[in-house]
């Protein structure tokens, strides 16, 4: 039986739909508390740095290997280099997805959470920051509604990769994405308007460049890999559906552009305003969900303001889930000839058990919450082994892949495709076969070595 599989609609579905995956919460939740603990400013411009030299070239060429096999990750390596072992990097990609999927609903759940707090007036005016660490704490360790919060948000999003590719995803992210968009766009004019916001922005903006050290890097790079969905086939299976017309530089530089765009506004939204409220930016992981309703209890309009954006926080996560989802689903429905329902209710399914302990894992399980010998909860351990290493190295394997298997020739074989033109063929071909494996190994050299994994 051939099957037809699903396409994007136009080029601006598929890169609403791309952007949608990359932004998320590493942009808004994850970057500025990575940014607010690596000291500002230089944080920022490595990041910059490893966006562009790293994550653009690997973004490019991972939609071509999707657009060039229309296959899901593990299908894509067995077509382009069959009976070898590269296909296991596509494998390493879909287990990956899945645990990304199981932390990340986790914390997306949190935002939906919070956006019913918030609407139901949970955050007085008086809320001091000590109020709201209280009412965090206490949100997290409460196993029954993580739980519930965690069930919610992965149907929702199996609801929309159950729609598939034109109808669910792209549909859904076209009226998604802007939103997001003007939200942020007001929450930031309302925080850069406090007053006291200044110092907020010189700490963000004003580089000091001698505090730059390897371990920013590190951790720049891992960022980046997460932020722009790399390294895990997500943007091959996105690639997968792109008509052979499309051009893939400018679809990846707008992909980029946006995810790149959303972190640095998402930045400027929190900064200004954290200084404005004379709070230490090193708050951690918590800096979303503590400070900023008291932030919001103490603006006018705060009460729209924090609705607002824990709802922007639940779309940009929302889109992104979908991507994690729809790479297994693909692996599914291409390889073993899966139906679309049979392999999202049952990946769901398994994303939900699998994200259990990671939801149980910040008060509610004292084990969990505290795991002996690592002395970490379980969701920072995924976070750190699935989010951090397993991308950067499946984004270090693409890049050889591309370079020395398959092939610079081909790549540019394929984006050059219906006349469409290469610029930037030879800078691109150059960052892809030395720079990208080179830094990535001495980064990843460096960590090893000096045990510094944070
Ligand atoms: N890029 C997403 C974010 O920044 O929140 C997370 C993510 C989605 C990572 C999809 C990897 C992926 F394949």
């Amino acid at each position: 039986m051939l099957r037809r599989r699903g396409k994007w609609g136009s080029q601006l579905g598929f890169i609403l739909a791309a952007a949608g995956s990359a932004v998320g919460l590493g942009n808004i939740w994850r970057f500025p508390y990575m940014t607010g603990e690596n000291g500002g400013a230089p944080f920022v411009f490595i990041y910059i740095l490893c966006v562009i030299i790293i994550g653009l070239p690997i973004l490019l060429a991972e939609l071509a290997i999707g657009r060039h096999t229309e296959k899901n990750p593990v299908g894509a390596f067995k077509n382009l280099a069959p009976r070898s072992g590269w296909f296991l990097v596509g494998l390493l990609g879909v287990a990956t997805g899945i645990g990304i999927l199981s932390y990340y609903a986790v914390i997306a759940g949190w935002t939906v959470g919070y956006f019913f707090k918030t609407v139901t007036g949970a955050f007085s005016t008086q809320l001091t920051a000590e109020d709201s660490k209280i009412i965090f704490e206490t949100f997290v360790s409460n196993p029954g509604l993580v739980m519930l919060c965690l069930f919610v948000f992965i149907v929702m999003t199996a609801y929309v990769v159950r729609g598939g590719v034109s109808k669910g995803i792209e549909r859904w992210s076209k009226i998604l994405m802007p939103t997001l968009f003007i939200m942020l766009v007001l929450l930031t004019i309302r925080s850069v308007t406090l007053p006291g916001a200044v110092d907020g922005l010189r700490f963000y903006l004003q580089p000091d460049f001698s505090e730059i050290t390897l371990t920013t890097f590190a951790k720049a790079l891992g960022q980046a890999m997460f932020s722009m969905s790399l390294g895990m086939g997500a943007m091959i299976t996105y690639g997968s559906y792109i008509g052979k017309k499309e051009s893939l530089p400018s679809s990846a530089a707008w992909v980029c552009f946006s995810d790149l765009s959303v972190a640095l506004i998402s930045g400027l939204m929190i900064f200004p305003a954290l200084f404005a409220m004379n709070i230490s930016p090193e708050e951690g992981p918590g800096l979303v969900f503590v400070v900023l309703p008291t932030i919001f209890a103490r603006i006018p309009g705060g009460l729209f303001f924090g609705t607002g954006f824990f709802l922007l926080l639940s779309v940009a996560a929302l889109t992104s889930t979908i991507s994690l989802l729809e790479v297994v689903v693909a692996f599914l429905v291409d390889q073993y000839r899966w139906s679309r329902t049979k392999a999202v209710v049952s990946m769901s399914a398994l994303a939900f058990f699998v994200g259990i302990p990671s939801a149980l894992s910040l008060g509610a399980s004292t084990w969990l919450s505290n795991i002996p010998f690592v002395n970490r909860g379980f969701l920072d351990l995924f976070n750190i082994i699935l989010g951090n290493y397993s991308l950067i190295i499946g984004s270090f394997l693409i890049a050889l892949f591309v370079s020395y298997k398959w092939g610079i020739r081909a790549v540019v074989a394929e984006v050059r495709r219906e006349n469409n033109i290469f610029y930037f063929r030879r800078t691109w071909a150059f960052l892809i076969r030395y720079i990208t494996p080179i830094a990535i190994l001495a980064i990843f050299v460096y960590i090893m070595i000096t045990g510094n994994y944070f």
